[in-house]
């Protein structure tokens, strides 16, 4: 959890008072890409635009010609696209434990 939060080089929080409402982690170039590995709004602070702020805040920080690229968690695929996302046909993990062939 640490290191999650130590190397990724862009996060952003929101908060209400003392309490953190959301927050989003990101690595970027801050030339060509920002990779959003993590998005997440408290439950009841849900659907009041934290959400959209908190990616805005991201793409603002990663400069106007980087893309934002990211893989959507089950539940969450269809936030992307209200947004303004297109979907890419494209997208490749190897998964920890798996080797190159
Ligand atoms: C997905 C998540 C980050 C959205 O954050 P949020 O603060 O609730 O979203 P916002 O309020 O910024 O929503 C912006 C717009 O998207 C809509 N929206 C929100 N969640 C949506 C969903 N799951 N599907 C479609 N549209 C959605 C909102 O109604 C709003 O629409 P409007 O501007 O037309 O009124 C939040 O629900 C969450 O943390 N979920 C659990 C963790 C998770 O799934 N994270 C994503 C990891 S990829």
């Amino acid at each position: 959890m640490a290191a999650m939060l130590a190397n990724a080089n862009l996060f952003i929080s929101a908060w209400d008072s003392s309490l953190l409402v959301g927050f989003a982690r990101a690595v970027s170039d801050y030339s060509y890409a920002t990779y959003v590995i993590d998005l997440a709004v408290r439950e009841q602070y849900q659907r009041k635009g934290v959400g959209r702020r908190l990616l805005a805040e991201v793409k603002a920080l990663g400069g106007p010609d980087t893309s934002l690229i990211l893989l959507a968690t089950p539940g969450a695929e269809t936030y992307y696209p209200h947004l303004g996302f297109t979907r890419h046909d494209s997208a490749w993990i190897l998964r920890p434990g798996q080797n190159l062939y």
